[in-house]
């Protein structure tokens, strides 16, 4: 009788599968996100919902990208979280180093740039996991394809004659000398005192930026016509026009720097869009996200307090107060956040939190993963699942509660970081030490509506942005 009971609720419930293709990655009620398993792969032909009122984002790796180029050599992800830890590194060494430098005034500033020692740590290093906008530059108007960074304030594309180097890039490098609107920046000019690092070439202001992974740019600090999109022109637009550069960049152009500092895009822009920029970051290179600058944010977005950290001025701090796992939440002391502090950046791939809170929160989640068998750890991910003999899956739901009573509930792609299907993690690592700094990594902002607004000080999230 019981088996026949169980026979019959299967084939219902198979029914419902059967009859609501949209179950895939729906939060279905009791607390987990049921999943069709070959969902988790990433398509190979870019799925473009973009609708042109804003930038196009996409992953720099996949069909989305205009650099991608298809290649026989399958992704490692080996590689890709061994650069995120170096990328998380250098994020905590600067936050050390800066420290430290607080009690000295950086004597690099307004020294000649052949003479100039940069700071060790001015930026951090790139892993290959990264997001690219596209915009334009100069008169007339030349397309670059970006590297988008939260974590960086100046804006820098590579230049030409490149009499230094460059690296080799997709698109044409760009020509100051063919820019109607190009001028170069005085070094007595404000604009280039608010640089961290500044030299003088006879009197043209010079920048230079250099990354963790001893990446690095330099060469003059320029102004020209930034082009976002048709409506979207900022004249006057301070960027670095690289003469020197060196890194793992891959084939993009530069970098937008959209972090919290007088230099950063969003800054030099508060007079147009009020110091409010938005995107959603696309769960698979196979889609499409979206970067906007200032208008209306979507309704269902809630907002939580920016916090400042003057030893880290460029990036944006959030209070993270909680964690829920399959709707209950974590018993985790609050000072366990509150004494490492959590940033949101959108070059770290994987989430860091304090030891304490991932123990936590992968104790839970394993307890509710049990009837799957487990595969080896992926790099920095210990918690892995084989999932490839299984065509629908259910994965515990995983929510972050921010300060003013925010919970962000994460997208199942969110949750989880797909090697292969004999191998899926959960994404999110644990700290080596209490008091390194916990991150908001892009794996779990994923499909999320972001928005910052630097005036009023407060970030807000939202559900299904992309
Ligand atoms: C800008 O400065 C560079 C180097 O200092 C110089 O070679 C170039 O001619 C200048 N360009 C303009 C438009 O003044
Ligand atoms: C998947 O199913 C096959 C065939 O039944 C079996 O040999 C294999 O051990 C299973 N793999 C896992 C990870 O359960």
């Amino acid at each position: 009788m019981a088996s026949l009971f169980y026979s019959f609720a299967f084939i219902f419930l198979s029914s419902i599968f059967i009859h609501q293709p949209y179950v895939t990655g729906e939060n279905s009620g009791d607390h987990r996100h049921i999943i069709k398993v070959h969902s988790l792969l990433p398509g190979t032909s870019c799925k473009d919902s973009h609708n042109g009122n804003s930038l196009k984002l996409v992953h720099r790796q996949g069909p989305c990208s205009p650099l991608f180029k298809h290649s026989k050599k399958p992704i490692n992800h080996n590689q890709i979280l061994a650069q995120d830890q170096s990328h998380v590194d250098s994020i905590r060494h600067r936050h050390r180093s800066s420290i430290s430098t607080t009690i000295e005034p950086n004597k690099a500033r307004r020294a000649p740039v052949a003479a100039t020692k940069i700071p060790a740590h001015t930026g951090t290093s790139f892993s290959t996991s990264n997001y690219i906008v596209t915009v334009g530059l100069g008169t007339p108007k030349h397309s670059l394809t970006l590297v988008f960074d939260t974590g960086s304030d100046v804006t820098w594309v590579q230049c030409k004659p490149c009499s230094s180097s460059c690296y080799s890039q997709q698109e044409p490098v760009f020509e100051p000398t063919k820019s109607s609107t190009y001028s170069n920046v005085s070094c007595s000019a404000p604009a280039c005192e608010q640089l961290d690092t500044s030299g003088c070439s006879g009197t043209t202001c010079q920048y230079a930026v250099q990354y963790g992974d001893n990446s690095y740019t330099m060469g003059s600090f320029s102004k020209d016509t930034l082009t976002l999109s048709n409506s979207d022109v900022l004249p006057g637009f301070y960027f670095g026009c690289g003469d020197n550069n060196k890194g793992l960049f891959g084939k993009a152009a530069g970098l937008l720097g959209l972090g919290r500092g007088p230099t950063s895009l969003v800054s030099q822009s508060t007079a147009k869009y009020g110091g409010v920029f938005s995107y959603c970051l696309p769960s698979t290179s196979a889609s499409t996200g979206y970067l906007n600058f200032g208008g209306a944010a979507p309704a269902n977005v809630k907002y939580t307090p920016m916090i400042t950290d003057s030893s880290m001025a460029t990036f944006y701090f959030l209070k993270l107060v909680s964690i829920s796992v399959g709707g209950t939440k974590l018993s985790i002391s609050p000072t366990v956040f509150s004494d490492a502090g959590t940033l949101i950046d959108s070059g770290t791939v994987i989430s860091r939190l304090p030891p304490a809170a991932y123990s936590s929160l992968r104790q839970a989640f394993r307890q509710k993963m049990t009837k799957y068998p487990t595969a080896p750890a992926l790099s920095i991910l210990d918690t892995c699942y084989d999932l490839s003999n299984y065509s629908t899956v259910g994965i515990p739901t995983v929510a972050l509660e921010f300060g003013g009573g925010v919970v962000v509930d994460l997208d199942f792609s969110g949750i989880l970081y797909v090697s292969s299907l004999s191998q899926v993690c959960l994404a999110f690592a644990g700290n080596g030490d209490a008091g390194d700094v916990g991150i908001f990594g892009n794996v779990q902002q994923h499909k999320l509506s972001v928005v910052y607004n630097i005036a009023n000080k407060v970030v807000g999230f939202g559900k299904g942005g992309c």
